[in-house]
């Protein structure tokens, strides 16, 4: 097949309009024939994030919790107001069982600190999914090597959906942990939480933890009815900004966790040989607060609310829907991952054997920001069988003309491979 129907495709749905207006993200307004198809990566920042930057450093800068002046209270308050915002986003009616951390990473790292290594003997099982981001692999992966815990990997359908089956075989009552993606960073796959929840609770005693890095931004979460006991995200993937993110975990949960970090505002009484430690969520968050950043969230998940989480997702997907039918003719074409139905907006692909980097250039040089490697999901692309892939991504701003530009620079690296070739 040529690329000449792929090309005619062009513009046949040009009533797909973004769900965000364009001029509400001041980067994309400077920069009008900008293709943004990485918010897998980041997300970029609507003006009313920024705001709330400034305005918290303009008008309530002080240090929370440690000041008995108004400022100080202004921006202790405006720290609790942000982590009560962000809780009743992700459907958590106790916002004290929120620990802010940098982001996913930090947060992954601190459940398995924190309760992993309070809680994980020899002999015990952690069990992890060949589907996750190395920041919900690896710090298991150290946890079992320091504990002398067996890692369990679950392996993947032929779509790259996890494996129910062998999910269900590997669980016994030794798995102590069972930390699994929400939504795959690499290829899209969205995981059937309440079917994983029953087969753990079911089979294990284990502790539930899902990275929602890429579940929190793209689809409704509901932390009180999701049945998982934590529940980790990143702000600067959910329009807000980089270097805030959070955990959250059930109360009783959090209770078993031993503090992970030391130092200012954890602590109740500091004694020359021991300390005491303070309440939830402080115990957690050792150190001056990224109170502006929190705050720059809380008013990201507000733009994100009056969107509609759900309409986001319904959004997402016509996307995704439109970009399929548009490159069902590409010859060389290889999308990874299940249908669009059961993926978040995200569009992996390799081009024949064009290399995923090159493809990115010659994107790049339309406008067209994708980003190309491993996805920080190596074990994922041993099991693809490749080095790397290409990967688009959509969010709110996205529209029909960001993936008309995708499939027509597409048309275009294929040409030019092919002509090389020749
Ligand atoms: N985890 C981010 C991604 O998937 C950086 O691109």
């Amino acid at each position: 097949m040529t690329a000449t129907p792929v090309l005619d495709a062009l513009g046949a749905d040009s009533s797909l309009a973004s769900l965000a207006p364009r001029a509400d993200f001041p980067l994309l307004a400077a920069q009008p024939a900008l293709h943004y198809l990485d918010s897998a990566a980041t997300s970029q920042k609507p003006q009313v994030v920024l705001d709330a930057l400034t305005n918290f450093y303009t008008t309530a800068n002080a240090n929370p919790h440690r000041g008995a002046y108004a400022l100080a209270a202004a921006a202790t308050d405006a720290y609790a107001g942000a982590r009560e915002t962000v809780a009743r986003f992700l459907g958590a009616k106790d916002a004290d069982t929120l620990v802010f951390t940098r982001g996913t990473t930090e947060a992954m790292n601190l459940v398995a600190n924190a309760w992993g290594a309070a809680h994980v003997r020899e002999g015990d099982e952690i069990v992890i999914t060949a589907l996750e981001h190395h920041a919900n692999f690896v710090p298991w992966q150290q946890l079992a090597k320091r504990t002398g815990a067996h890692l369990r990997i679950v392996e993947l359908t032929a779509d790259q959906r996890i494996d129910l089956d062998h999910l269900a075989a590997l669980l016994t009552p030794r798995t102590r942990v069972v930390a699994i993606t929400h939504v795959s960073n690499a290829v899209g796959s969205i995981t059937p939480v309440a079917e994983v929840v029953r087969l753990v609770r079911e089979t294990s005693p284990a502790i539930i933890v899902l990275d929602g890095a890429q579940g929190a931004p793209h689809l409704p979460v509901a932390f009180d009815t999701l049945g998982v006991d934590f529940y980790a995200f990143s702000g600067h993937k959910l329009l807000g900004p980089m270097g805030i993110g959070g955990v959250l975990g059930t109360r009783a949960r959090w209770l078993e966790c031993q503090p992970w970090q030391f130092g200012g505002d954890m602590i109740e009484w500091v004694n020359d040989h021991d300390s005491t430690w303070n309440v939830l969520p402080h115990r957690f968050e050792a150190g001056t607060p990224n109170a502006a950043d929190a705050v720059g969230l809380a008013a990201a998940v507000r733009y994100l609310e009056a969107l509609d989480m759900r309409a986001v997702r319904e959004h997402e997907l016509a996307l995704l829907r439109s970009a399929h039918e548009k490159l069902a003719g590409l010859d060389g074409l290889t999308i990874y991952g299940p249908p669009p139905e059961q993926r978040s907006g995200v569009l992996s692909f390799t081009l024949a054997d064009v290399h995923p980097h090159d493809l990115a250039t010659i994107l790049d040089q339309h406008g067209v920001c994708i980003r190309a490697g491993h996805h920080c999901a190596q074990p994922l692309m041993r099991r693809l069988g490749t080095s790397a892939t290409a990967r688009a991504s959509f969010y709110v701003y996205s529209d029909a003309s960001d993936v008309d530009a995708l499939v027509h620079a597409l048309v275009e690296a294929q040409r030019i491979f092919a002509s090389v070739a020749d």
